[in-house]
């Protein structure tokens, strides 16, 4: 693909962070727009001081900010839109904001693309189906969520439908829309603090020298995908000469339960860390596994990164 002009949201964060470097070593010229809420500019030491990367503090719901970034590079031809609030507890504690960020930035950012024409690529969720009937997550499952008198947790699944719902809409105008649900990344940049994801958690404990606890039984399970796939994922689809309206699983199908992935992590502890359970979370999905036949067959993608080998990837980058 030639050099392109690309706006990354969320750019500072976990995933938005590896794919800036990604696309900034493949030539393109690319501005970083983040908050700072969750995203540090340690993440993309670096690419920093690179002529065609630039990193732009702001809001993603602020069109001025939006204005500046598009003019910083004399134009736009694509958005990776990435910028959200990500982190369970944050779904629980925080869900008016995580509503707010999460949709009102999708929706300017679709009229970015649209004011200047670029293809967008949106950042969605397998949490986008709620509580599914059945398993692994196919693209035209039906999307349930239960009611929200008795948790929040969906503030984040339900403003990812309604990502969906925006970015399908845009399509249907004209727009070129691809959209990428990614499963569970992981990777050394992964949050690990108390609003961060399971992997980050147990690493952390592990370097903390404290138990790591599984939420309930432990029984439910995931498919973790290594951060470098991900992203191959996310270029792939925003590469592909595919037409547009399309919607991508980007997920391993290696499944592993929750209790099981805490053993695997412990055995990292030099100091004999124990597995114990604590109190689930209200809404925890059972299983979250994808059905990934699209993106094998149109963007010859597919995780390459096992879960055991990515575990020591990260643990020895953790650890130098
Ligand atoms: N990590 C995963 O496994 C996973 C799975 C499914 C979907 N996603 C989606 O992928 C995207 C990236 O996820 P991540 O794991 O890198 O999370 P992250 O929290 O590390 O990245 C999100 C970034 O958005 C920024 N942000 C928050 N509010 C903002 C605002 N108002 N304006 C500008 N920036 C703002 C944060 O500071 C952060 O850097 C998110 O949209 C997330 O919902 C991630």
């Amino acid at each position: 693909m030639s050099a392109q002009r690309i706006l990354v949201t969320g750019g500072a964060g976990f995933i938005g962070s590896s794919l800036c470097e990604k696309l900034v070593h493949q030539g393109h010229s690319v501005v970083a727009l983040d908050s700072m809420f969750r995203g540090d500019e340690t993440n993309l030491a670096a690419i920093i001081g690179e002529e065609n990367f630039s990193l732009y503090a702001g809001d993603v719901r602020d069109v001025d900010d939006l204005d500046a970034c598009v003019e910083a590079m004399g134009g736009l031809d694509i958005i990776y839109h990435l910028a959200a609030i990500n982190g369970t507890k944050w779904f629980h504690e925080a869900a008016h904001s995580v509503i707010d960020v999460n949709i009102n930035g999708t929706l300017r950012t679709l009229e970015l693309a649209m004011a200047n024409d670029a293809r967008y690529v949106f950042a969605s969720s397998p949490e986008a189906f709620g509580e599914p009937e059945s398993q692994p997550i196919a693209d035209g499952d039906k999307m349930i969520f239960s009611n929200p008198a008795q948790h929040q947790r969906h503030s984040y699944g339900g403003s990812k439908y309604l990502g969906e719902v925006a970015s399908q809409h845009a399509a249907r105008e004209g727009l070129d829309v691809r959209i990428v649900r990614p499963f569970n990344a992981y990777g050394p940049r992964l949050c690990g603090d108390d609003y961060g994801q399971v992997i980050g958690i147990f690493f952390q404990n592990i370097l903390d020298g404290v138990d790591l606890t599984v939420h309930g039984n432990g029984s439910q399970s995931r498919s973790f995908t290594w951060i470098e796939d991900v992203v191959d994922g996310f270029v792939r689809a925003g590469e592909a000469n595919i037409g547009p309206n399309m919607v991508f699983n980007i997920g391993s199908t290696e499944e592993i339960s929750i209790l099981d992935l805490a053993g695997k992590i412990a055995k990292f502890s030099l100091n004999g860390a124990e597995v114990v359970y604590g109190e689930g979370y209200f809404g925890d999905s059972t299983r979250r596994l994808p059905e990934i036949s699209r993106a094998v067959e149109l963007l010859n993608w597919q995780s390459k990164v096992s879960l055991d080998d990515g575990l020591q990837l990260m643990w020895d980058v953790l650890t130098t």
